[in-house]
């Protein structure tokens, strides 16, 4: 993960490098630095913890129009100043997003030659190696050149070196990095919002490209040949994005999701009862695989069950980083579906590209345009969730379900009458609107004096649970796990004992009952039971707390059923105060493997 900026113009490098930080702290928020130039000497300043602990270091009066900036989420290393970005070498300084595989090697050979090192990082080294190099050749191309051939993993640097006080250095292997241009200023970015205040012109980088910025921006191939790059242009509007009247942003992005399924559906509906059919090209796969981490794989298990309820398609569904090393069985009737909100997963980006090197059909559902997975997918659909800025997600988790529930539909409409289903689906973000309007906290305060909650349901209403359990996790760090209710009993239901909050999720009438036994096993243990179903008319009460939901289409539903659970944990993590829109250990984009 990480974020990373750099900055040549005729600006206060400083404010346009912590401003830039600010808008990529999505990315790490462990520590952050950055380094400029100063009366042609390389001047440094980290802090520990938020942006604003380094904006509150940093002299602004100085005078500097170059330097780089980093924010850190801490891969190799504790979180402390010396492993803290930018590093410094020698005459070189840098700022480095990825992981460099081979660092322990390549440290060994740097000790006996001289070199001693002050931190744990994998980065130190990277910048340790590029000052060996320098020192060999005294030409920072060449330098740069002969130490990404020796790097083995994933990386985005950008480089200072203190011989060339006029002069910024970049390269990237699968990480992201942009070089934007607004007349005669440069920034580097390692996405987009980082630089959106000042230009929407911006190149890309291709793997192992190098560029040095100085007069102009001069790109070069990994064999230093000068290559020409085309401008691009981001078209989206640049959205002011603030909290408005909400204490956080998870919770105003929960208040949009309404909106958000009316806008990622739009596209596909025609009227009340014509469905659009942009999905006519699923129809010639036998095998669909679905890719993702996290939420989106979540959202993807969803998408399993409904497609499969609905067509004779043989659906896989995957975790990113198990699906790299299995064995594949592609052919040319696969599709692989690869979900992502940022678009910038390693362990997703790189399942995309196993499955394109193996002649697979590619498909992206993707919320950020122009992302990695966006551009390498064969195909790609957007998720309408805009920017989603708390680094649990929510709205951008229904918008991949709402995809799912389009496509299941899609097959659906080719054996039966789908009116019912795009009534729901069209009356949906009112029955949102209506439960975000109602009072999740008194459900929050049984909660979150609790150690350990567990979540039951089956089929559809189990991969609810898996997602309801991790948003709990993630930002209250109350210890939960999602289990298939019929499951529980062979083993885990040892642990339910008086008051364990149990939450049961049952939205299937078809299963109904087999949930409602596997409810009163645990009710009969002492758990305290949180009811959330759809069915009005309960003949018994084998629960404490109920949550009554619309019954509506099961295609539509999941969308509907999500929202409780994510209020809940929301509420349940305020009670105890926790940093919710930056939860520790986490970052929003997770570009490492
Ligand atoms: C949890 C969460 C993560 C992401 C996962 C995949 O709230 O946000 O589990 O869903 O890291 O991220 P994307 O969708 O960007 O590939």
């Amino acid at each position: 993960m990480c974020g990373i900026v750099g900055y040549k113009g005729n600006k206060n490098a400083q404010e346009i490098l912590t401003n830039g930080l600010s808008c990529l702290e999505y990315r790490g928020y462990d520590s952050s630095g950055i380094a400029y130039f100063i009366n042609n000497k390389i001047k440094i300043e980290k802090a520990i913890g938020q942006i604003k602990n380094l904006k509150n270091k940093i002299n602004y009066k100085e005078k500097s129009n170059l330097g780089i900036g980093h924010t850190r989420w801490a891969t190799h290393g504790k979180v402390n100043l010396d492993n803290c970005h930018p590093h410094q070498v020698g005459k070189i300084t840098l700022v480095h997003n990825g992981i460099i595989e081979n660092y322990g090697e390549i440290k060994k050979k740097l000790q006996q030659f001289g070199y001693e090192f002050y931190g744990e990082t994998d980065t130190e080294v990277a910048c340790a190696l590029i000052d060996y190099n320098y020192k060999k050749t005294s030409n920072m191309l060449k330098a740069i050149k002969k130490s990404i051939n020796t790097f083995i993993g994933s990386y985005a640097f950008l480089i200072l070196c203190s011989d060339e006080c006029d002069k910024l250095y970049a390269t990237r292997n699968n990480s992201p990095l942009i070089v934007a241009l607004n007349n005669e200023e440069t920034f580097l970015a390692s996405d987009v919002p980082a630089i959106l205040n000042y230009t929407n012109k911006y190149y890309l980088l291709d793997n192992k490209d190098i560029v040095k910025i100085d007069e102009k921006i001069n790109f070069y191939d990994e064999n230093l040949k000068q290559v020409t790059k085309k401008i691009k242009k981001y078209e989206i509007e640049n959205i002011n994005i603030s909290k408005g009247k909400y204490k956080h942003y998870m919770l105003k992005e929960i208040n949009e999701i309404d909106d958000v399924v009316r806008k990622t559906v739009a596209p596909f509906i025609i009227d009340e009862n014509t469905f659009q059919s942009k999905f006519n090209f699923l129809s010639k796969f036998e095998k669909i695989e679905i890719v993702a981490c996290g939420s989106a794989y979540h959202a993807g298990l969803i998408g399993k069950y409904l497609i499969e309820k609905y067509s004779d398609v043989n659906i896989d569904i995957n975790i990113a980083s198990e699906y790299r090393y299995k064995k594949h069985k592609f052919n040319c009737k696969t599709l692989v579906i690869i979900i992502s909100q940022s678009g910038e997963t390693a362990d997703s980006l790189a399942a995309l590209r196993i499955a394109k090197e193996n002649n697979a059909k590619t498909l992206g559902i993707v919320n950020v345009y122009e992302s990695s997975i966006a551009r390498e997918a064969d195909d790609v659909i957007y998720t309408q969730a805009g920017p989603e800025v708390a680094v649990a997600t929510t709205k951008a988790y229904v918008s991949q379900v709402a995809i799912f529930s389009l496509i299941a539909m899609y097959f659906k409409s080719k054996n039966e009458s789908i009116k019912n289903d795009l009534k729901d689906l069209k009356n949906l973000p009112e029955k949102i609107r209506n439960i975000l309007n109602k009072d999740f906290q008194k459900f929050a305060k049984l909660i979150y004096k609790q150690n350990d909650v567990f979540f039951i349901g089956r089929q559809i209403d189990y991969a609810l649970c898996m997602e309801g359990s991790l948003k709990l996790k993630e930002i209250s760090y109350i210890h939960s796990e999602a289990y298939a209710a019929g499951e529980l009993k062979h083993g885990s239901i040892s642990l339910i004992d008086n008051n364990t909050v149990v939450i049961a999720i049952n939205t299937d009438k078809d299963i109904s009952l087999k949930t409602i036994s596997n409810i009163k096993e645990v009710k009969s243990r002492g758990a305290y039971v949180i009811y959330l179903t759809n069915d009005k008319n309960i003949k018994e009460k084998f629960y404490d707390k109920l949550i009554l939901i619309d019954n509506i289409s099961p295609l539509v539903s999941p969308m509907l059923a999500i929202i409780p659970l994510q209020l809940i944990s929301y509420y349940v993590a305020n009670l105890k105060k926790c940093n919710i829109d930056k939860p520790k250990n986490l970052a929003k984009s997770v570009t490492v493997e």
